[in-house]
């Protein structure tokens, strides 16, 4: 009698590699730094929307849902790869107003740049965000924004993360009376189990819904921001709203130990100050040398060191006459995107424009606003990023996918300034050196060092006391400072692609979205 047993083991084999293959084409994964906006994502693509769609809706949701970062009063940076093997980035960060020049906070209060009506740049957000639907979305515009303007109609539950970051910004929250009125209930600070509602906030969406970027940035929107930023001591004009664009570029590349890193360019030191920090390390057997211990971080605070002081020192963003979000999505057809977009500080200038109901950013603070004196995040910054009329800030933002022999390996980005940079950074040591699940690349301690000021910033428990011990006599000093960075990242094993995602533990308000997760609670 023949024996089966070869043709089983080769329906096996078949069955097998389709499985395999499956993992890459029919699972896609969303997460974001808010549970709400990562399930719209995943709805829209559960509606056979692309990643750029899914990008789309969540970068509304995320405005309403996590008012302190998400934004429609802000700017941004995409990192993008699609299906057919592009790579592309869109660069909608705000642009100082055509009216400023390099002395504008010369002579201000210190916070100038940093509260009110004059620190906002023109932002950015929604012609970028719809620059990404019409160029490579399949899906339309009113679709895409419903899910928001219906959870900043009828409200949505209030966690505790999310009651965490309002709390953190009570006393800019109270400065304006029509800020009050949005984020106070009864003058009383919101707690978990409320209910938030922002009808403005739904009014302005729907009207961009209905009219597209035209009426943010020729319409009545860019009026009342004018009119209000006039009032109360801005500068910006109809025309900076009018003259606003977006731009594609190439990304930055850069290779490490085999994988093909793909970044964020000017404005942004993201890519350049990662991939510097990568090539110093390429040659250093990290893993041999153990995980933060003396002789893997010495080499790694050292090429930190040398790549921040380029960073401020030479980057210059084009002159072209803390609190971010990031989020990443890859879908079934094998689109991956890399969004990070920000108002600045948390709530950004804490303004928002008459009955608009959106806050808006703080981004001229990430200039030189005062040459020779720190910003908040500590960069003293160069001659390079002196405001100029209509220039973009130079950023730290660091949207990133990773990728090995032409498929996505890692999408990952970062709030925190330039911790951002050292954020990703570790993450993806962690993952390619250290060999950790996406979960613990996330979640370990991190360390941040930026060369001025001289002292390197841990979280809890990066290093033994041993390690601080020994780092100390090679002359570091340390800051034991809160938590900080939320690495909202995807892995996909080159080997099995199988793809696993990864909520920061440091913002408890977000989630994953894998296609084939499980049922969920319903918290609008
Ligand atoms: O573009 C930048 O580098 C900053 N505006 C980012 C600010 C930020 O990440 C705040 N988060 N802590």
């Amino acid at each position: 009698m023949k024996s089966n047993i070869p043709k089983i083991l080769f329906v096996l084999f078949l069955l097998n590699s389709i499985f395999i293959d499956c993992y890459a084409e029919c699972q896609s994964a969303v997460v974001t730094e808010q549970h709400l906006a990562s399930r719209i994502g995943g709805d829209i693509l559960q509606q056979g929307g692309n990643a750029i769609d899914a990008a789309v809706a969540v970068g509304y949701a995320l405005a309403v849902v996590n008012p302190c970062c998400g934004n429609i009063g802000g700017g941004g940076l995409v990192t993008l790869h699609l299906a057919n093997g592009k790579n592309i980035f869109l660069n909608f960060r705000e642009r100082a107003p055509l009216k400023a020049t390099p002395s504008l906070f010369f002579k201000k209060p210190a916070d100038a740049s940093l509260k009110g009506f004059l620190a906002v740049a023109t932002p950015g957000t929604v012609l970028g965000l719809e620059t990404l639907r019409k160029c490579y979305g399949t899906l339309p515009l009113s679709t895409l924004i419903q899910p928001a303007i219906k959870l900043a109609e009828n409200g949505f539950i209030l966690q505790k993360g999310d009651v965490q970051l309002l709390k953190e910004s009570e006393l800019l929250l109270k400065n304006q009376s029509n800020v009050r009125a949005i984020f106070f209930k009864n003058q009383r600070s919101f707690g978990e189990g409320d209910r938030l509602k922002q009808l403005d906030l739904a009014n302005s969406l729907k009207l961009i819904s209905k009219k597209g970027p035209d009426v943010f940035y020729k319409g009545s929107i860019a009026k009342t921001i004018v009119n209000e930023s006039h009032r109360y001591g801005g500068i910006l004009a109809l025309n900076d709203f009018s003259h606003y664009f977006v731009k594609f570029s190439e990304p930055v590349y850069c290779y490490y130990r085999g994988y093909k890193i793909v970044s964020a360019p000017m404005p942004s030191s993201g890519g350049f100050v990662l991939c510097h920090i990568l090539n110093s390390l390429e040659r250093v057997p990290l893993r041999q040398l153990g995980f933060h211990t003396k002789d893997s971080t010495l080499p790694i605070l050292s090429a930190m060191s040398k790549a921040f002081k380029a960073r401020n020192k030479l980057l210059m963003p084009n002159p072209e006459g803390l609190q971010t979000t990031h989020y990443s999505i890859v879908d079934k057809k094998g689109n991956a995107i890399a969004v990070t977009y920000t108002l600045n500080s948390f709530f950004g200038a804490g303004v928002i424009a008459g009955h608009t109901g959106f806050l808006l950013n703080n981004e001229m603070d990430d200039f030189t606003t005062r040459p020779g004196l720190p910003n908040q995040f500590g960069l003293i910054q160069g001659k390079y990023n002196l405001i100029e009329p209509g220039k973009r800030p130079l950023s730290s933002m660091t949207p990133t996918i990773i990728m090995k022999n032409n498929r996505v390996v890692m999408v990952l980005g970062s709030p925190g300034g330039p911790r951002i940079i050292t954020s990703v950074l570790e993450t993806i040591l962690n993952v390619l050196d250290y060999q950790m699940t996406i979960e613990e690349a996330v979640n370990a301690p991190r360390f941040h060092y930026q060369a001025i000021p001289n002292r390197v910033d841990v979280e809890e428990g990066a290093f033994t006391e041993k390690t601080m011990k020994a780092l100390r006599s090679c002359g570091y000093q340390f800051t034991l400072r809160k938590p900080w960075g939320a690495v909202e990242a995807i892995f996909i094993d080159p080997m099995t692609h199988q793809i696993t995602a990864a909520n920061d533990k440091r913002r408890p308000a977000g989630s994953v979205e894998l296609s084939r997760g499980l049922p969920r609670d319903d918290g609008s």
